[in-house]
């Protein structure tokens, strides 16, 4: 029996991963899935983003299979007591350095992209996420008033060589089993953290004579972007571009409900790494609650755990196999259906993808 942490969240947190639990409990008899409160649903419940007893479930399970987390009602609190606050304890803790978010746009949904179909057909690239550096956890980092009594805030992006080079590797490995081209983006003509990361990723890249390198501006690097996507097979960034431009990149599929996302670090061995895996999209208050969200991101971050953390190719390879077929059979949910066409709810979609499992 392999232990796997539900941590649903927030927003349409629950909604999609009930799916992804549904069709992993398909194609695995021996994995036991167990739920536990994270984020708002923890604060609402009285308890800090992140409780004990679900840390204390994290750390006796292969992996976490997890939702999405931020409530409105706590967007002015300071980031200790925000939802948000366990993402980062988990990321950080659990030192989930490389985040792996795959963009790939499935036949039959070119139409549903917002660029040309011409642009976007067989797209498929990686996205390679330094995940526990950078900005987003480098101090000092506070809002305060100084002594003239201004209020000020400072963020401090900060990386050190190792956290470079072991993500860079991450990205390196990625390629040699892909189109062996790896894209590092940053921003060296004006950040320090750029031309150090710069540095390293050509270092890095000494390793690995078979895959090219390309450096690239991240503000040209959202440009090409969408100016021409196919361009790209593995794009290393930092923690923060990486946010930005793999939203980006979503958006290339159709839509962000489609983008699954694995966050890896040290623990674990070989094929089995503990990791965590979740939807790219957030919680999308707009639609939660109302039982229309699109489960594909949820159910395909239940493939890559069966991937990287169950070491399961044959299983990961079915679900993404069904979803791909519940696309092509023309299943759409609100976010992806155009032209008058009827959408699915979230229940029904997965409904699909579940009876075109492969046998
Ligand atoms: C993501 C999300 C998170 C992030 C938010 C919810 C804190 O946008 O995983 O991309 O910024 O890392
Ligand atoms: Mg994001």
């Amino acid at each position: 029996m392999s232990t796997i942490a539900v941590l649903s969240g927030d927003g349409i947190g629950p909604e999609v991963v009930q799916c992804a639990v549904r069709v992993l409990r398909e194609v695995r008899l021996d994995v036991e899935c167990v739920e536990a409160l994270v984020g708002g649903a923890a604060l609402r419940a009285g308890k800090p983003p992140l409780p004990d007893d679900t840390r204390a479930l994290c750390d006796r399970s292969a992996a976490i299979l997890f939702g999405a987390v931020g409530l409105p009602e706590y967007d002015s609190k300071p980031l200790a007591e925000r939802p948000e606050k366990a993402l980062f304890s988990l990321r950080h803790d659990y030192e989930l350095y490389a985040n792996i978010r795959p963009v790939r746009v499935f036949p039959g949904l070119e139409g549903s992209s917002s660029l040309l179909p011409s642009l976007v057909q067989g797209l498929d690239l990686i996205v390679v996420r330094e995940l526990t550096g950078g900005i987003y956890f480098g101090q000092p980092k506070e809002r305060r008033t100084a002594a003239d009594g201004i209020e000020e805030a400072v963020d401090t992006m900060f990386y050190r060589a190792p956290e470079i080079e072991r993500i860079a590797r991450v990205a390196f490995e990625f390629a040699q089993q892909r189109r062996r081209h790896v894209t590092s983006v940053d921003k060296q003509n004006i950040l320090e953290t750029s031309g150090l990361w710069r540095q390293v990723v050509e270092q890095t890249a000494q390793s690995f004579p078979a895959v090219s390198v390309t450096h690239l501006l991240v503000d040209n690097a959202a440009m090409q972007l969408i100016r021409r996507p196919a361009q790209f097979d593995v794009i290393l960034t930092e923690n923060m571009f990486g946010d930005i431009l793999s939203d980006e990149a979503a958006m290339l599929t159709g839509s962000i409900g489609n983008l699954p996302s694995a966050s890896l670090g040290t623990r674990g061995n070989g094929n089995r790494r503990f990791g965590m895996y979740e939807p790219i999209s957030g919680t999308a208050p707009d639609i939660a609650g109302k039982g229309i969200a699109n489960p594909t991101a949820a159910i395909l971050s239940a493939a890559l755990l069966l991937r990287y953390s169950l070491d399961d190719e044959p299983a990961a390879r079915r679900v993404e196999q069904a979803v791909e077929s519940a696309f092509r059979s023309g299943a759409r949910t609100a976010d992806l259906a155009r032209g008058g066409a009827r959408a699915l709810n979230t229940t029904e979609f997965t409904d699909v993808v579940v009876a075109r499992l492969p046998r």
